[in-house]
């Protein structure tokens, strides 16, 4: 992939050509009979102290990509790169044992069930001084004091850490399990559908408690979600990926505004609009999500797309950056030709 508009310095995390393959077994045997392509030939960085979305459909490889930068799943090819204290990059792939346990402070991950990521058994004291006893910080005393220092900062009283997590509320879980990642001063934080789970009511909140907490303490997330104007609302730049793929990379509001994917294009339409009017020209997503086992030939989109040429259909597209957009990457043919329709712009919003 081609530079973006920041310094690859400015880099916290580099992926390179990410894979990951799963064998589906059938019959007695259990030979391989094929491979479900999760996450197929994935690039791209996250600068420090920015909030970047991966959006797409159910399916398309965004908890494998989750989960591979985790070091939860070994790749089956490409690269991941962490930018270390002392300023290098990193590849995951060649620490030892105790390099990959060093590494676990430093990636922490908040998931979108807060009622099964956190032990039941477990107080919010234990809970919350878990992580930094199992990597040795500090003495019982110190680490009560963080415990501490945390609930403050996640807005919950001290003396709620006596409770069991089913004495709170969805939302007050979540603030519990943003804690446990936040308490060991990780370099970045991997949100998997964080708010999915809530209600619309309390997803503001936790989506302003992230915000709050990246501006004090200069965090760094990878955010996956489904829903749009939860990214819209968050994130700096927007990966969109389709069946294993990146098919658009770009600053948020230029991808919400203009956007250069058919499937951007077909996504954003789904988005709730803020006028009637604009919801008459909905673009319907034709068509099934292509299967990760058997895609088809050319742009994996092509099916469904409403501007699909014979290239499409035999040439798959690399992603590009367009020539005159710096930053913007996207995987299609056709993208300079196609004027896309977006969503109006924050400001359009608020006046309307
Ligand atoms: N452990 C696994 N073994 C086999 N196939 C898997 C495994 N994990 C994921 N897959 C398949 O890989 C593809 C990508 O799954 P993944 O969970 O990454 O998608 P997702 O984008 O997170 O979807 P969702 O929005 O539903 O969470 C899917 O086709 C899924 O069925
Ligand atoms: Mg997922």
């Amino acid at each position: 992939m081609q530079q973006d508009r920041r310094p690859r310095q400015d880099e916290l995390l580099r992926v390179t050509g990410l894979k990951k393959y799963f064998p589906i077994r059938k019959g007695f045997g259990k030979k391989i009979t094929a491979m479900v392509k999760a996450v197929d030939d994935v690039s791209f960085g996250i600068f420090k102290g920015e909030t970047l979305g991966l959006v797409g459909e159910s399916g398309c490889g965004k908890t494998t990509t989750a989960r591979l930068i985790m070091q939860a799943y070994l790749p089956t090819a490409g690269r991941i790169e962490l930018r270390r204290s002392s300023g290098e990059m990193q590849n995951l792939a060649e620490l030892d044992a105790r390099g990959l346990h060093e590494l676990r402070r430093e990636l922490q991950m908040v998931f979108q069930d807060p009622y099964s990521s956190l032990n039941p058994r477990m107080t919010v004291r234990e809970l919350l001084s878990e992580p930094l006893a199992i990597h040795r910080i500090g003495t019982k005393s110190e680490r009560e004091r963080r415990v501490e220092e945390m609930l403050e900062l996640i807005g919950l009283q001290p003396e709620y850490m006596n409770r069991y997590p089913h004495a709170f509320s969805g939302g007050q879980r979540q603030r519990l399990g943003i804690a446990r990642a936040i308490i060991m001063n990780p370099s970045l934080i991997v949100c998997d559908e964080p708010v999915s789970a809530l209600d619309v009511s309390v997803q503001a909140q936790i989506l302003n408690l992230l915000q709050d907490l990246q501006d004090k303490l200069g965090l760094t997330y990878l955010f996956i979600a489904h829903d749009l104007s939860v990214v819209r609302h968050i994130c700096d730049r927007v990966a969109v990926m389709y069946v294993g793929k990146i098919v658009e990379l770009a600053d948020t509001e230029s991808l919400f505004t203009a956007p250069l994917h058919p499937y951007t294009e077909a996504l954003l339409s789904a988005v709730p609009a803020s006028s009637p009017d604009l919801k008459k020209d909905r673009i319907l997503l034709r068509g099934e999500v292509a299967d990760p086992a058997s895609p088809p030939r050319g742009c994996y989109f092509h099916p469904r797309c409403l501007y699909v040429q014979e290239k499409c259909r035999t040439e798959e597209p690399k992603l590009r950056v367009l020539k005159g957009k710096p930053g913007r990457f996207t995987k299609c043919h056709r993208a300079d030709e196609l004027e896309l329709r977006g969503v109006p712009s924050f400001s359009e919003v608020s006046l309307a």
